[in-house]
């Protein structure tokens, strides 16, 4: 069983906290470079402190929607608002969350996996919302790390020599199409830019924010849209009347751009069985929540 290690490495006092991934539900539909089901455990303690079910979630950069989805299935908003811009991400989104979910679990369900049959799929995803959304799930099984951004290729080797077809588990992401579909009334999409729909509700007191921009220095191009403005974005969350909790690689730049806004930074270490260890950099008015 594997098991992520996160440890605080800024605080005065070290603290370590073993957590099991086991507690961790895997609900997304996706599998996601950049994805922060192993930040859950922080995050649900963010959530406990600062959601409620009068407070509506924002997450600007959804992605894989691992936060949002935590946050609606455990109740611990009310509502919750998902923004992404990517059009295949989206797809996935708006057929699963806007009536179309049952479709995209059997079009899964039925696929036979081969090389040739992928191509086809991801060919054909201008045809509509179902095939774009169709050959987005296909595309993030067979290509190395999950990434989306143009050029990726498909696994080669995969887990024991599987190739393709590795990550392919037609049932399970069945499974969580139809679970996200059930409780897709507290659940909200937007297709779009993260920054419009934040600073359309800079007033409102009743909203928090999962900020998880793509990496300021990502070191290959992990996503369709990856180059944001962060200088900005810091000014957007200064003005945010809601809490927020941002999550950064931890550059000197982010944490320069913190220091700027008078915001908290917390170094966060992950370990887990399969990666070497990682450094991510959350940002926040006030994170003493997160020496509790
Ligand atoms: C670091 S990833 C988010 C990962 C997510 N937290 C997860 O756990 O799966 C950043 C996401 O922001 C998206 N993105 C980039 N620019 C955007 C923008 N201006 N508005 C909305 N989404 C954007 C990218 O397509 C990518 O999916």
């Amino acid at each position: 069983m594997d098991q992520i290690e996160l440890f605080d490495t800024k605080p005065l006092q070290k603290k370590q906290h073993i957590v099991n991934v086991a507690s961790v539900p895997q609900r997304s539909p996706f599998r996601y470079a950049g994805g922060k089901t192993w930040l859950i455990p922080r995050i649900r303690q963010w959530l406990l402190k600062h959601g409620g079910l009068d407070k509506e979630l924002i997450e600007p950069f959804t992605g894989g929607g691992i936060v949002s989805l935590t946050a609606a299935f455990e109740s611990l908003v009310g509502q919750v608002t998902m923004v992404e811009k990517d059009e295949g991400v989206a797809a996935v989104w708006r057929i699963i969350l806007e009536g179309d979910a049952e479709w995209l679990a059997d079009a899964i369900r039925n696929f036979h996996l081969t090389p040739e049959n992928a191509r086809r799929a991801i060919e054909a995803s201008n045809q509509s919302l179902r095939s774009l959304a169709f050959a987005t799930i296909v595309k993030n099984r067979v290509n190395r790390g999950g990434i989306l951004a143009d050029g990726a290729s498909f696994i080669k080797q995969g887990e024991n020599g599987k190739g393709i077809t590795s990550r392919w588990y037609p049932e399970t992401l069945q499974k969580r199409i139809l679970a996200i579909a059930q409780i897709r009334h507290k659940i909200k999409f937007i297709e779009g830019d993260g920054f419009e729909i934040c600073e359309q509700n800079t007033h409102r007191r009743d909203t928090i924010y999962f900020i998880d921009p793509p990496y300021i220095n990502a070191g290959r191009r992990l996503y369709r849209y990856s180059i944001i403005n962060h200088k900005g974005l810091f000014e957007l969350a200064n003005k945010l009347e809601g809490d927020f909790l941002m999550s950064y690689d931890n550059t000197q730049e982010a944490q320069d751009l913190a220091e700027h806004h008078g915001f908290s930074t917390r170094s966060i270490s992950m370990k887990n069985t399969h990666h070497a260890e990682k450094t991510e950099l959350l940002i926040g008015r006030d994170l003493s929540w997160l020496l509790e």
